[in-house]
């Protein structure tokens, strides 16, 4: 069943009733101000850091769900209602809400009275800004009133939600003209405000929550809708905040239009004040406001947004015959792709955005989905992480974005997380022929005293997994890898320690991990990653330390058939005990997904790289995608850690972890099999998953992180009933692997070293296809015929008219525009 429909010209999706699955939201902004929004305009803002500037208020997790938004209350004669449906939730007569690249477009319409509402961040600006059209479509006059309504978050939202003694007294704000503006803390350590304005005369306003809502109301009643006016108030402390009320009459066929900016403004310190010490100087504000206070205003920017996408999403352009595949790849997995990339795993509906920062693995991966769209905010992120890495190699696992330093509470020690920089660095320097990246000079542990060129933290990157291997020659497991919840060091049996921070007292002398405990799946990273930097290495004319490094990579793939094969596939660890993990010997959990792909892209072995494909359908692939683990966990192993605590097919517990299901479709692909790989990508991709959205629950337009697997409630004897059910949309590796397994692998347009590789995996049945890519300033035609119905085999590549053996079209300098024919068999 679906909700909604795809709209591919406007690139929207149209949601049809407020009643989704499953809130369905979109984000606004994509540079500082950033804003959640559901289909119903639940949802909230911030600045930069969903933790530390939150400028508005959210209530996860609430009974009904959904709760805090921006939210236009109508009072028509009695009949209350929201253009959005909720919060007061009366029947609309028509309810549309067109999520768009970067704003999203919400009608409701009652009794002859049509709200339309627009919302979206413009390009440079810290503010939503919110167009408001009220037309009577009736045939009399109609006078109603009007309220808006956004509540104000005291900055700082893990404070804001439990410091309650404190803040109930702090709360202030200043009204001025039809401005609310929110000051709370502005007067002693903080530089920053917000604002809530209208372009229109108001009839009254409220700034104190319980004036407006009534302290036994809900935001679907609010007293003075209720009763039809406003209180004046002024907050005073508790829960200020910001709600415009105006009495509007329209005559039959009139329109309205409000525009309202809720905005946000850092002060210099010496400047925050007018010459009373104590009034905020609205200087900023009123120059924000005055940027968008007008229809004509707000229309231009909304049409700077759209040339803004036009110009990103015109970089890779392909026509499949699949029309799902063309609206994954040309709008919404590269939308997704810009939002993963500003917000890694902190703000969704899923994150709280006060969890968890940016993660050192989770951004650079998200790197790799983005690079194509802006080379330079990739590059100044790179340097960013980089810099919260260690001298030694090993890293800060998550850091701030506000203040961009290593987070202490969480620390290090995730043994994959070196590896990636390897990876991201790289795909950027494929993507921009940039090599002076590597020249840079970046600080370690942020410490500019400790600076060294970002070759040198790949070097040292590289060798941390050399230098931190286990008995078998396998790389340490450490506190976990790739996989958060494969926790082979810490042993606990003691509720509320966390997982992947708590040390046990048994691995306290070794530094706080077990010495024993090897991750295969490290292992294969590495080898996948590898060959990157002896690229790397070799394009420097460093032969000496590739050399080197091929060495270990080669001993490595050694390492890994001599005790890492299981006979059909690759096993994933040896647990501190010195245990197979992920082996047929294995009592559940015999086998699992991260290593399989990894080890296929290194070339290991023909033989295993087969068998490995066949067990791979066989025991993890499901008719909503791949498992994570088979059999799932039924019970709790202490030696596993988190993954046990799951129910069996929930998250990493034999969930469909779509993450690493992208590794599989990579590696199919990779490996020739064309078919295979397509089949994993259509089980899980979201315009595909539309269908069922019912069972699916969440967003179709974009990714989670989880579907729930066939053995989902097996334990509650429910099997079945939440198999195919996401979870967690939106912030995961999901988004950009899927769009590297797509576009780089299936598709084969794959950015390499020396030039643009076309070497598509495709369907048999596919005629073909035609792409467009720009690329170090060239733009590449791309025509792949496939005439005898292979999947993969470049058989000839003709460039501007002239046959070239291979597949990588080689870099001209200065070329505008290249025609490259391929044709398969
Ligand atoms: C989450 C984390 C990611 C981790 C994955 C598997 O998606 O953000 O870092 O690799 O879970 O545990
Ligand atoms: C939990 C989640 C996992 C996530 C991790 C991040 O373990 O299950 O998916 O990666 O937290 O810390």
């Amino acid at each position: 069943m679906k909700f909604g429909h795809f709209d591919d010209a406007n690139r929207e999706y149209v949601i049809e009733t407020p009643r989704t699955p499953y809130p369905w939201i979109n984000y606004l902004g994509t540079q500082g101000f950033f804003s959640l929004i559901s289909n119903t305009a639940g949802g909230y803002s911030f600045y930069k850091d969903a933790r530390l500037r939150r400028i508005t208020r959210y209530r996860y997790n609430n009974v009904p769900i959904d709760m805090g938004g921006r939210y236009f209350y109508i009072n028509d004669n009695g009949t209350i209602w929201n253009p959005g449906w909720s919060p007061v939730k009366t029947e609309l007569d028509a309810y549309e809400c067109r999520h768009g690249m970067g704003y999203t477009i919400i009608t409701g319409k009652k009794n002859d009275l049509k709200a339309q509402v627009t919302f979206f961040v413009p390009q440079d600006y810290d503010g939503e800004v919110q167009q408001v059209v009220l037309t009577n479509e009736g045939s009399a006059t109609k006078t109603f009133k009007f309220w808006s309504f956004a509540e104000w978050c005291l900055w700082d939202a893990q404070d804001d939600c439990t410091n309650f003694q404190r803040n109930f007294s702090t709360g202030r704000v200043e009204i001025k003209d039809s401005t609310i503006y929110h000051k709370t803390e502005y007067r002693d350590r903080r530089n920053h405000f917000a604002f809530y304005s209208v372009n229109d005369k108001i009839d009254g306003y409220d700034t104190d929550r319980d004036t407006f809502i009534g302290l036994y109301n809900g935001f679907h009643n609010p007293q003075q809708v209720l009763d039809g006016k406003c209180g004046n108030s002024l907050a005073d402390g508790w829960s200020p905040i910001a709600s415009h009320y105006k009495e509007i009459t329209l005559k039959a066929g009139e329109s309205k239009t409000l525009v309202f900016i809720l905005g946000y403004v850092e002060m210099p310190v010496e400047k925050k004040f007018e010459a009373d010490g104590k009034t905020i100087n609205k200087e900023k504000a009123l120059a924000m406001i005055e940027k968008y206070n007008t229809p004509e205003k707000f229309a231009a920017g909304m049409k700077e947004l759209r040339a803004y996408w036009d110009k990103l999403l015109g970089i890779l352009n392909v026509n499949t015959p699949e029309d799902k595949v063309n609206r994954m790849v040309n709008i919404w997995n590269q939308y997704q792709c810009m939002v993963t990339f500003n917000l890694s795993r902190s703000a969704s509906y899923f994150e709280s955005g006060i969890g968890r920062g940016m993660g050192f693995r989770d951004s650079n991966q998200d790197i790799l989905g983005f690079v194509h769209q802006i080379p330079d905010r990739a590059r100044e992120r790179l340097i960013d992480i980089a810099s919260t890495q260690l001298e030694d190699g090993g890293c800060y696992h998550q850091y701030q974005p506000l203040t961009k330093k290593g987070n202490a509470d969480i620390g290090g020690d995730f043994s994959d997380d070196p590896l990636w920089m390897i990876l991201s660095v790289s795909s950027y320097i494929k993507e921009t022929g940039d090599w002076s990246i590597l020249d840079a000079k970046v600080p370690y542990d942020n410490d500019e005293s400790k600076a060294k060129s970002m070759l040198d933290h790949l070097t040292v990157s590289f060798y941390h997994i050399v230098n931190n291997l286990g008995p078998h020659g396998l790389p340490l497991a450490m506190r976990a890898d790739w996989n958060d919840c494969i926790n082979l060091s810490c042993f606990s049996d003691t509720p509320g320690e966390s997982f992947q921070t708590y040390t046990n007292p048994k691995f306290k002398n070794e530094g706080g991990y077990s010495k024993i405990a090897e991750s295969v799946f490290v292992a294969a990273l590495f080898t996948y990653v590898g060959p990157n930097f002896v690229g790397i290495l070799n394009h420097l004319g460093k032969a000496d330390e590739a050399k080197k490094a091929q060495a270990e990579i080669d001993k490595m793939k050694k390492v890994m058939m001599d005790s890492a094969w299981d006979g059909n596939w690759f096993m994933r660890a040896y647990d501190a005990n010195g245990q197979k993990m992920g082996s047929k010997e294995c009592e559940e959990g015999q086998i699992f997904i991260e290593p399989q792909g990894f080890a296929i892209m290194s070339d290991i072995d023909k033989d295993a790289t087969k068998k490995t494909l066949a067990a791979i359908d066989e025991r993890l692939n499901t008719k909503h995608g791949l498992v994570l683990n088979n059999p799932a966990f039924s019970k709790y192993y202490v030696q596993y850690g988190e993954i046990s605590t799951y129910p069996g097919g929930y998250k990493e517990n034999a969930g469909i972890f779509t993450h690493n299901n992208a590794w599989i479709i990579c590696a199919a692909a990779y490996a020739g099999e064309g078919d295979q790989a397509f089949k994993y990508y259509s089980e899980i991709a979201p315009a595909y998953t539309e269908e069922t959205s019912d069972l699916h629950k969440t967003e179709p337009y974009v990714y989670g992180q989880m579907i729930g697997g066939k053995d989902a409630g097996s334990d509650i004897g429910q099997t079945g009933k939440n198999f195919g059910q996401g979870k967690n949309s939106w912030l995961t590796g999901t988004a950009a692997w899927n769009m590297v397994a797509i576009s780089q692998y299936i598709l084969g347009i794959q950015p390499d070293f020396d030039g643009l590789k076309v070497d598509p995996s495709i369907p048999a049945t596919w005629d073909g296809f035609t792409a467009t890519r720009l690329f170090r300033g060239a733009k590449y035609n791309i025509t792949i015929k496939n005439p005898s119905h292979v999947c993969k085999g470049v058989k000839s590549m003709v460039v501007d008219g002239a046959a070239v053996d291979g597949c990588v079209v080689p870099y001209v300098e200065g070329k505008k525009e290249v025609n490259v024919e391929i044709t398969l068999g």
